[in-house]
């Protein structure tokens, strides 16, 4: 995955654990990339290592970090250098949401090896609906939940979001019912 994510995951880390914590997780997951460059793209097994180190050095579980994680994602990444982007997906969650795989076409005019998920959208209305989440990447459904939290928050909305489907237990793919109060 790009930079971006692993510079994210640093600062997420460093901002709730410390720096030094960001150093000892780089050690345990062996990776001796001094500072990662946002623009350029990195192995994805170097993300993976680093999320399994932060866990276990960190004693959190994978997905209550992989949650908080794209929580962040939204709420200070998208924010800081992209909120112009997440704007201009809509005004409301279901406008936004099926709107991320256009979000993400544009995210690859900056980065041209981007290999973004896919997203559909089913049952909408005003009061919520069903996202189903293609990727060719495995465990990374609890990173959606925090994402879509994340949209609510920025959106002053409270949800309640439950997996309807999981790659885990041997669907071809995650779904998610999102219910918006
Ligand atoms: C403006 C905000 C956003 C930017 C700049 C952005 C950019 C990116 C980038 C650079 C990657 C790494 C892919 C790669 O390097 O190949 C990625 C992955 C991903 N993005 Fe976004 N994204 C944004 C918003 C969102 C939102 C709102 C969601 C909501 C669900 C989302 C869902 C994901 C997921 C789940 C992945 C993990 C990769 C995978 O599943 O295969 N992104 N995004």
């Amino acid at each position: 995955m790009y930079g971006l994510v692993n510079r994210a995951l640093q600062e997420f880390i460093c901002q709730h654990h410390g720096d030094a914590s960001w150093q000892a997780i780089k050690t345990m997951a062996s990776v001796d990339v001094e500072l990662f460059v946002r623009m350029e793209s990195y192995p994805d097994d170097i993300t993976y290592r680093l999320v399994g180190a932060a866990c276990e050095s960190l004693n959190i579980a994978p997905a209550t970090l992989l949650r908080n994680f794209g929580r962040h994602w939204v709420l200070f990444t998208g924010q800081e250098g992209y909120g112009s982007l997440l704007d201009g997906a809509g005004s409301s969650l279901q406008e936004i949401l099926s709107n991320l795989d256009d979000l993400h076409v544009r995210v690859g005019l900056m980065y041209p090896a981007l290999k973004p998920p896919s997203f559909s959208c089913a049952n909408v209305s005003d009061d919520g609906l069903t996202l189903h989440y293609f990727s060719e990447r495995p465990g990374l459904a609890p990173m959606v939940i925090g994402l879509i939290e994340g949209l609510g928050e920025r959106l002053g909305k409270s949800l309640t979001i439950s997996q309807t489907s999981d790659r885990n237990t041997g669907a071809d793919h995650d779904s998610f019912d999102i219910r918006i109060a």
